[in-house]
């Protein structure tokens, strides 16, 4: 496994895997890595001839008072989880590296960049589709990997690769969580151990609000309203509970069959998101 810091020199190398034809395959992370990365890790090793997997704390993506520079960063540990997956290269540039001066260009992907996560986090989706289309020019992979734990991410993402005529197919992957239903997350270890037993409870809430939806008996803001109240009676503060279509993350119409609940809560001063997808 290579270690590369240099966009000059990733390009060499993978120059190189395409003139070979090889398929490559792409993992955006910003480190931290558990079990939720290395399913994406693993998918990609599974459909490609090589994988790249990028390492960024990207900071155009962290609102002001957001935890930026405390976001964990475990580089070493990183390493031994990726050389041990026989992952080709790993890239972890600088700041400095992807934004050499002042940018002025921002990638802003209107609609479903603009309900939940980026209602609440102003900025945070231009943020993520920039960095992400900077880093699919740098690497043009065949297949890029996202996880559905970031659901409204991937569909800003897949808005962003349909908008763009980008030739990248992009291939979701299922939520990995822990056995007490909690999603993996890297900031699961901002919770101190009575908090992640709490946490658990989103999954439990999740699965529940799942069957009242397919039950029927309980209207859509009803079972929302509900789940809501749950989630502060359960010591969360929660952002939103609401369940909409999977296509556009907008409202669920009559003919709407493939929905999706997203849901965003505060545990102490962790910020949890979760969901669980419908077919009805
Ligand atoms: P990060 O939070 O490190 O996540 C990297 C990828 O791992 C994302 O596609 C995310 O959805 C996926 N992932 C995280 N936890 C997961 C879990 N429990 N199960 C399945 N997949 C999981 O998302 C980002 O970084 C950044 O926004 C990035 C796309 C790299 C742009 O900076």
């Amino acid at each position: 496994m290579k270690t590369i810091k240099k966009i000059a020199e990733l390009r060499k190398q993978l120059n190189e895997w395409r003139m070979a034809g090889d398929v490559i395959a792409f993992v955006p992370t910003m480190g931290n890595l558990h079990a939720g990365h290395m399913q994406l890790v693993a998918d990609a090793k599974a459909q490609a001839d090589r994988v790249v997997v990028s390492i960024f704390v990207n900071p155009s993506q962290f609102g002001v008072g957001e935890d930026f520079s405390s976001y964990p960063r475990t580089e070493e540990e990183d390493n031994r989880q990726l050389a041990a997956l026989s992952v080709d290269v790993v890239f972890l540039p600088d700041v400095s590296e992807i934004y050499p001066n002042a940018s002025v260009t921002t990638v802003r992907v209107s609609g479903v960049s603009e309900s939940y996560c980026g209602k609440k986090r102003p900025g945070h989706f231009d943020g993520v589709a920039t960095v992400v289309s900077k880093l699919f020019n740098i690497v043009q992979p065949h297949k890029a990997f996202f996880g559905e734990k970031d659901f409204q991410q991937l569909a800003v993402i897949r808005a962003m690769v349909d908008d763009l005529n980008l030739a990248i197919e992009i291939v979701a992957v299922a939520i990995v969580r822990e056995e007490s239903g909690l999603a993996m997350s890297s900031r699961n270890g901002y919770l101190t151990v009575q908090q992640r037993d709490q946490a658990a409870h989103l999954y439990r809430l999740l699965c529940s609000a799942k069957k009242d939806v397919l039950l029927g008996e309980n209207t859509l803001p009803e079972i929302e309203a509900q789940s809501l109240k749950q989630l502060q009676s359960l010591g969360f503060d929660p952002e939103y509970f609401s369940v909409c279509r999977q296509s556009d993350l907008m409202s669920v119409t009559t003919e709407d069959n493939a929905l999706i609940i997203l849901l965003a809560a505060k545990l102490g001063n962790t910020r949890l998101i979760d969901n669980i997808q419908i077919q009805r």
